[in-house]
């Protein structure tokens, strides 16, 4: 049934869909991983830490002496890392020097919907937008991109991404590796496709979208990464449109995953492997010995994906790829130990749920039957209240779910509890086909009738096709009005 309905699906789009890839044991690793670099900011005179980001075009040389034509932040691929504490005001002064209107989503991040950068907040070419906020949720691994209604897939594939660090002071306490480069690491996957002089061209189309048969991480092609220390702490960020990755070591050592998406785990959990959809994160600890080698793979299998083989060799699944060596040098700083608790997160309790509401993904890219309308407010949201949101994946093929403006937990799985690398927080899940998600999330703050937030699936082809809604948040007893005149273009 399941590869009937994907054929039709098919048959609709026009699409072929691309064979699985296998690269393991054929990238030879031999450009050392860039690090994007830490963004400059500084402190105002009211207290505010002051970012500065410009969306430009450039080229990027993935194979030496050969351009490919890319965008990017502060630079011509990816943009620098944006580090701040919890309860820091920060500002980004953004510009857009590109030739189309784009926005600057924060993911992950808790913050009034008129700050949000979606796709309500356009920045026109040459024009600037300067949102600004207060940090208060848990020490995190967050990403920006931009968020143009139908060109989101564009946008993000040519380059404009980039990491969001949050610290705060439980966090720092327990001596992790925090030195941003050294032993504290940004991974950024994605997939391109590449000409054989080493180009960058479009890449295959599926059902999930555009996907590449070759990986960059932080946009650099057969990546190895020097290692200084004994313990490594490695920030995995899956940016592709499509793809979803199955992280495992090549010597078969369990995964150390010691946080997801909104913050840490209360204990880390050692896996198989960890299974990261676009726009999910997962933050994994490194043991080496000195001199060690050891490479970070993807090996997806239907069953990892919870799909069917054939519906899996459409969305991605079913590949395996070399991401990255790890280079452990002959002399390494130690690692001071790692408590065993790493964070305390407070269960919502149900009986506090004030609002119940059901997503179904459907067929045709839209969500309850609806595809996303930039006029239309879907839900209304009382502040500071509990909600539960079903999330049912109706297909017959894979989507995924991401909630702007919240950290949610997963209550269950098709009735189950969720397995602990997905009980922490959570703002983006992969949904399996003919699956059921139950999501608790808390709306504290920022009511504004007049900005909606967004939900969607983040396979960035499925949400410019229209697989998005609109959420306002108000206070009790509001009316959500979506405001009317320009936003922020000038
Ligand atoms: Cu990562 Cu609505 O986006
Ligand atoms: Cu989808």
């Amino acid at each position: 049934a399941a590869g009937g309905l994907v054929a039709l699906s098919f048959a609709g789009c026009g699409l072929v869909a691309p064979g699985p890839v296998d690269t393991v044991g054929e990238v030879d690793f031999e450009t050392p991983l860039a690090i994007p670099p830490l963004a400059e900011s500084h402190v105002d005179a009211e207290g505010t830490r002051v970012f500065a980001l410009e969306a430009q075009a450039g080229t990027t040389e993935f194979a030496p002496g050969v351009a490919s034509e890319t965008w990017g932040f502060d630079g011509g691929y990816l943009g620098p890392t944006l580090v701040a504490d919890r309860g820091e005001r920060v500002r980004v002064d953004l510009t857009n020097s590109l030739d189309e209107a784009t926005t600057v989503h924060w993911h992950g991040m808790h913050l009034p919907a008129a700050m949000d950068g979606g796709p309500h907040q356009m920045i026109a070419p040459g024009g600037s937008f300067a949102p600004e906020w207060i940090v208060d949720q848990p020490a995190a691994t967050l990403w920006y991109h931009p968020h143009p209604h139908g060109e989101t897939e564009s946008h993000v594939a040519k380059g404009l991404a980039g990491m969001f660090l949050l610290h705060d002071d439980a966090e720092r306490s327990l001596g992790l590796p925090e030195e941003y480069g050294v032993d504290d690491i940004p991974v950024i996957v994605q997939d391109a496709g590449f000409s054989a002089e080493g180009v960058r061209e479009d890449t295959q189309r599926g059902y999930a979208g555009g996907l590449g048969d070759e990986l960059l991480v932080n946009g650099t092609r057969g990546p190895y990464l020097d290692i200084s220390t004994e313990l490594v702490r490695l920030r995995l960020l899956n940016a592709s449109p499509a793809r979803t990755y199955a992280f495992a070591w090549s010597d078969g050592r369990p995964v150390e995953l010691i946080g997801t998406d909104g913050g840490l785990l209360e204990a880390s959990v050692a896996l198989d492997q960890v299974r990261l959809s676009p726009g999910e994160r997962a933050e994994v600890l490194l043991r080496v010995a000195p001199g060690e080698r050891v490479v970070l793979q993807s090996r997806m299998t239907a069953e990892i994906a919870g799909l069917e083989p054939v519906v899996a060799s459409m969305n991605g699944g079913v590949d395996a790829f070399d991401v990255l060596e790890v280079r452990a040098g002959d002399e390494l700083a130690p690692a001071a130990s790692v408590p065993a608790r790493l964070a305390t997160i407070e269960d919502f309790d149900p009986a506090e749920v004030v609002t119940t509401r059901t997503f179904e993904l459907g067929d045709s890219f839209e969500i309850n039957g609806e595809a996303m309308d930039m006029d239309r407010i879907d839900e209304t949201v009382t502040v500071d209240t509990l909600e539960r949101w079903v999330v049912e994946n109706s297909n017959a093929v894979p989507h995924s779910f991401h909630v702007h403006d919240v950290q949610f937990r997963i209550a269950t799985i098709d009735g189950a509890a969720p397995p602990p690398e997905l009980a922490g927080w959570k703002d983006t899940i992969f949904a399996e086909p003919e699956t059921s998600y139950e999501l608790l999330m808390r709306f504290d703050d920022y009511a504004d009738p007049s900005t909606p937030y967004m939900y969607h699936c983040h396979l960035l082809w499925h949400e410019d096709q229209g697989m998005m809604g609109q959420f306002a948040v108000v206070e009790p007893g509001q009316r959500a009005t979506m405001s009317e005149g320009p936003h922020h273009e000038h």
